[in-house]
């Protein structure tokens, strides 16, 4: 986000606008000891080709799928219940009415897609070309703060990467609104390219600008620690 007076002025500006727009609503804040919510954070590694992982991953009580990660054709290996979908403007997809959105903002221009996409449907162009409408259940919009990346990137992954993944930020976010956590399709190929188990992905480009490598490390000290539960 800007740096500057009048990049807070105009950060202000559009979280406010963000709050008139979506309902702010308490979601998920009820732990206590007598509920155990047991989450499935699905990735979108090609580790999840024939894993057979479906029925146990929509067995959870709350299923985060994450970017474009389709179920239709998939069913077997990646189940089909979505309660959850994590995205940013260039990977919107379209969502049941039962799914909540959880958006994660890069950068500014993206909050201001996130209100074009409720209001006037004008925003198309950002970096790429994005999606000037998704379907989407508004009142189940969940924004996640920009703070919350930095915070990810900075006491999970010691600054590794230009920033988080989205994938391990759902992670992250996971341990706030669950009790147990179960983490499937996330890995890389036998080459250390992050590949998909819905498409080939041309050319190869390793894990990108995040810090691949660390973040499955941080997984599975993670599951050495009994922290979360990883299927690979
Ligand atoms: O590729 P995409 O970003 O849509 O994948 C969603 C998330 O799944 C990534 O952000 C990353 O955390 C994880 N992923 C992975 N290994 C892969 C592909 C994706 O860990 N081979």
């Amino acid at each position: 986000m800007q740096n500057t007076r009048s990049g807070w002025k105009d950060y202000k500006r559009v979280v406010d606008k963000i709050f008139q727009t979506i309902p702010d609503k308490e979601m998920h804040r009820d732990a206590g000891p007598e509920r155990c919510r047991v989450c499935s954070v699905v990735g979108n590694s090609g580790n999840l080709i024939n894993s057979h992982y479906g029925p146990m991953i929509d067995d959870g009580d709350f299923v985060f799928r994450i970017n474009r990660g389709p179920t239709k054709g998939f069913e077997q290996d990646v189940g089909s219940r979505t309660t959850h979908r994590v995205i940013y403007p260039e990977s919107a997809v379209d969502m049941g009415n039962s799914t909540h959105m959880v958006f994660f903002a890069f950068k500014l221009a993206d909050l201001k897609w996130l209100v074009s996409l409720f209001t006037t449907h004008t925003i198309k162009q950002q970096n790429k070309v994005v999606k000037i409408t998704t379907k989407a259940n508004m009142s189940l919009v969940m924004v996640v703060s920009p703070g919350f990346m930095k915070y990810v990137h900075h006491q999970w992954l010691n600054k590794h990467g230009r920033y988080p993944s989205t994938g391990f930020m759902t992670v992250i976010m996971a341990f706030h609104i669950c009790d147990k956590v179960r983490v499937y399709g996330f890995g890389a190929d036998k080459d250390g390219n992050w590949n998909h188990y819905f498409e080939r992905i041309r050319p190869a480009y390793k894990t990108g600008i995040h810090g691949g490598t660390f973040e499955y490390v941080t997984l599975k000290e993670l599951q050495k620690r009994n922290k979360l539960e990883l299927y690979e």
